[in-house]
């Protein structure tokens, strides 16, 4: 049993050392302690600044390298964001991951409710769940085409505090002619609330995010 327990140990040991080494070979921590200085303005010198921008601070190395790539390639628009990735290498890339991957994440309680709800993943993924619900669900038959995701999210990101600006119609003029009924309108909040359980969203965040919407049902119900 000891024997055993020693022998687990050495292959944790040996993995973990592995791993450490297959980490470092990629990127440098204090070389790109160096090169987040052109970072600091907005992310913090840490990274954990999470009002204005995404916190970096303990972020995987692998969701770094595919945030910075994301900009680089046009899939992810921001103004700043999309110059500067340009104009790092995959060493620069890679030093800063293992940089930002290494700081200890600080209380996020202050950040924007954009932010502690996870930001575009988390917001986007948990729009896209609620429209498939709806568009399932027997109460809302065909009343859903999902066609308003994209806009929902922008929506959702600017009212949460988010980098985005909602380019669509408002509230009202988007559901004219309609006809939402309150009980449809319950439905989708209803959904939508199964989807923030079922992604373990906070309670403070949950009401303030529903704080958000229900202002405007009065301007959705009966258009
Ligand atoms: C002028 C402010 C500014 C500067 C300077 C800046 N960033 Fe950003 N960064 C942002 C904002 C704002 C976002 C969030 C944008 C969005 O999601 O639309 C962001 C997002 C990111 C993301 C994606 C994070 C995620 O979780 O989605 C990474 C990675 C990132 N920045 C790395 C860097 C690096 C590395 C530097 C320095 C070379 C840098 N940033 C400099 C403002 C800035």
């Amino acid at each position: 049993m000891k024997a055993k327990r020693l022998l687990t140990g050495a292959v944790l040991g040996a993995l973990a050392l592995l791993a450490a080494t297959a980490a470092s070979a990629t990127g440098n921590a204090q070389a790109g302690s160096a090169k987040s200085m052109f970072c600091a303005g907005c992310h913090g010198v840490d990274g954990n600044v999470a009002y204005i921008s995404a916190r970096l601070a303990g972020q995987s190395t692998q969701r770094f390298h595919d945030g910075l790539l994301a900009f680089k390639a046009g899939r992810r628009f921001h103004p700043v964001m999309n110059i500067l990735s340009v104009g790092l290498t995959e060493q620069d890339t890679q030093d800063m991951a293992m940089f930002y991957a290494g700081q200890k994440p600080l209380e996020l309680k202050d950040a924007s409710l954009f932010w502690r709800l996870g930001g575009h993943d988390a917001i986007g993924a948990a729009v896209d769940e609620t429209i498939k619900l709806s568009r399932a669900d027997p109460r809302l038959a065909g009343r859903l085409s999902g066609g308003c995701a994209t806009k929902l999210k922008e929506q959702l990101c600017a009212a949460t505090g988010g980098p985005c600006n909602y380019t669509g119609r408002d509230m009202k003029s988007a559901h004219a002619g309609l006809a939402v009924t309150e009980a449809e309108f319950g439905a989708v909040g209803e959904n939508l609330v199964k989807v923030l359980d079922a992604f373990k969203v906070p309670d403070r965040e949950k009401s303030e995010l529903l704080g958000l919407i229900m202002p405007f049902k009065g301007q959705i119900v009966g258009q």
